[in-house]
């Protein structure tokens, strides 16, 4: 068990995921931007938020929404300038908050400048700085990977007779992590933010920066649903060796250690994968990362899969529990932009407040996601209007638009997001002018009230913060989830129903206790 005191601000911290696009307009083009977000950290900061992690805001053509990036030191017009950066930073900190931001190692856009010349011809020195591969004797495509995306993971490029990779749109090349100097560029880059004042990265699919060496063919996946659309070649493989290669971890190692030329920067890994290959992320003694994203609460073990089971849940926070070596520190993810928005996921509000329960209450930090404090459900998106490049290529359902429209912040025209004669760039929910901060801020009952009781509780009390954590098995109905969180004198007990009837716990062993917090904000 870890001692509140010794804890380090990624370790007591509530993360707060914002994507840029979404936030708060100040220009008055329907995209937020950097200005916006200065304006409200006076909202998060009330919240009880500890650190802001912000999707990619750098120079970027947008066919990936901005994980296209043209330029890893710079900051797209559309959202601002650097200038406009480093006043948010500061006034980040400010407030004693920290900033996290996304950083795109495993591909840049094509039109970075690296790119640009890579393509240029064979004997570019930066030729090696992206994945070219001849086509096979046969003419056909070097392997059989897919895109996440949709397509094959392989663009023929007629000028120089190559192919070169990208396992999500074309636009998006396949950066050579086996190349000592994109290593140390990309090494750099992370210099070059931590000199602003940031005091963390989230890394993009941190798991795919290294491929097999050969490139082999990935097997055939003999479960792959029968209903996929034909261009999805992806989810027809089992991903074996376009992802956490043993030698990934050589590379973690080096970016932790760039981290830590600098004091308390923390790294964040995008990475799913079964247990025992994403525990290695934390490194062996722990010299990986930091904080390597766990999604087990939204996936289970396959994409958006968990059920919203009481036994499931337990199951997988036990197992990871258990997983976990002592220096490795847990985290909870329960939404972000690429998944199905928590109230839709939970098919209601109701669930959804004990989601937020359970996501602020385990052991570990959370990272929540924008919106959700509010109950932002996801928002059908026409599909004529359809932007996001998964959704326009492998069918609507698969757009991840809908959990990317705007933050609601009052009942005016636009919801505060953006100006009353601007068109804000995806649709509000039709509920607005009941769903939004200023009206909900004033509930002494709503979803808003209660992330901010929890959010409250949790910051004061290290019970919930460091303690330790034991699930109840005794007495507690099979649709509930009860478990103890305990730091020296001070017990916590967390009791989530699933079911849509009250149920009753008996715990008579523990004695005598006080109701501190109830999801409806009623007892
Ligand atoms: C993961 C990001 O979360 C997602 O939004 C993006 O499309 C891909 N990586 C590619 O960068």
């Amino acid at each position: 068990m870890t001692g509140q005191t010794e804890l380090k601000w990624w370790q007591r911290g509530v993360v707060y995921q914002i994507y840029p696009r979404s936030f708060k307009d100040t220009t008055g083009n329907g995209v937020g931007d950097l200005q916006g977000i200065i304006e409200k950290l006076d909202y998060l900061e009330h919240l009880g938020i500890d650190a802001i992690w912000l999707s990619p805001f750098y120079p970027s053509p947008m066919a990936d929404f901005g994980y296209d990036v043209a330029d890893y030191c710079d900051v797209e017009p559309l959202f601002g300038d650097l200038a406009t950066f480093d006043r948010l930073a500061a006034a980040v900190h400010a407030r004693g908050m920290k900033i996290i931001v996304d950083w795109v190692p495993n591909h840049t856009s094509d039109q970075h400048k690296w790119f640009i010349e890579s393509r240029s011809s064979r004997d570019n020195p930066k030729r090696d700085w992206y994945i070219w591969r001849d086509p096979k004797p046969d003419g056909s495509l070097p392997n059989n990977w897919g895109s996440f995306f949709g397509g094959p993971a392989w663009t023929f490029d007629p000028q120089t007779g190559q192919y070169y990779m990208h396992q999500f749109v074309k636009e998006q090349p396949e950066l050579n992590w086996r190349n000592p100097e994109v290593k140390a560029a990309m090494l750099d880059t992370l210099r070059f933010w931590m000199r602003r004042g940031v005091d963390g990265f989230r890394m993009d699919v941190i798991g795919l920066i290294l491929k097999d060496a050969a490139l082999r063919d990935n097997p055939i996946n003999p479960h792959a649903p029968a209903n996929l659309p034909e261009n999805d070649l992806f989810s027809r493989l089992i991903q074996v060796y376009n992802m956490d290669q043993d030698e990934v971890h050589e590379v973690v190692r080096e970016i932790r250690a760039t981290l830590d030329e600098f004091p308390e920067r923390c790294g964040i890994g995008e990475l799913w994968g079964p247990l025992d290959r994403w525990v290695k992320y934390y490194g062996e003694h722990g010299e990986g990362l930091h904080l390597p994203f766990n999604f087990r609460l939204m996936d289970g073990m396959g994409f958006n899969r968990m059920t919203w089971d009481a036994q499931a849940l337990r199951g997988v926070v036990d197992a990871l529990e258990a997983a976990l070596p002592d220096f490795a520190w847990p985290n909870y993810v329960l939404g972000n932009h690429d998944r199905m928005r928590m109230v839709t996921r939970f098919g209601g509000e109701a669930q959804a407040r004990v989601a937020a329960m359970l996501l602020l209450t385990l052991r570990g930090t959370p990272t929540l996601y924008y919106g959700d404090e509010i109950g932002i459900p996801d928002v059908p998106v026409p599909p004529e209007k359809i932007q996001d490049p998964q959704g326009v290529n492998l069918g609507a359902e698969r757009s991840r638009d809908v959990c990317r429209t705007p933050m609601q912040w009052d009942a005016s025209p636009n919801a505060g997001f953006c100006p009353p004669d601007a068109e804000p760039w995806l649709p509000l929910t039709a509920d607005y002018t009941a769903r939004n901060v200023a009206v909900m801020s004033q509930d002494a009952t709503s979803i808003l009230t209660l992330y901010h009781q929890l959010l409250a509780m949790r910051q004061e009390t290290p019970a919930l913060l460091g303690g330790s954590y034991k699930p109840l098995d005794e007495g507690v109905p099979t649709d509930c989830y009860v478990y103890l969180r305990e730091d020296g004198a001070t017990r916590y007990l967390v009791a989530l129903n699933f079911a849509a009837e009250a149920r009753q716990v008996r715990l008579p062993e523990l004695g005598r206790g006080q109701i501190m917090l109830s999801t409806h904000l009623d007892r």
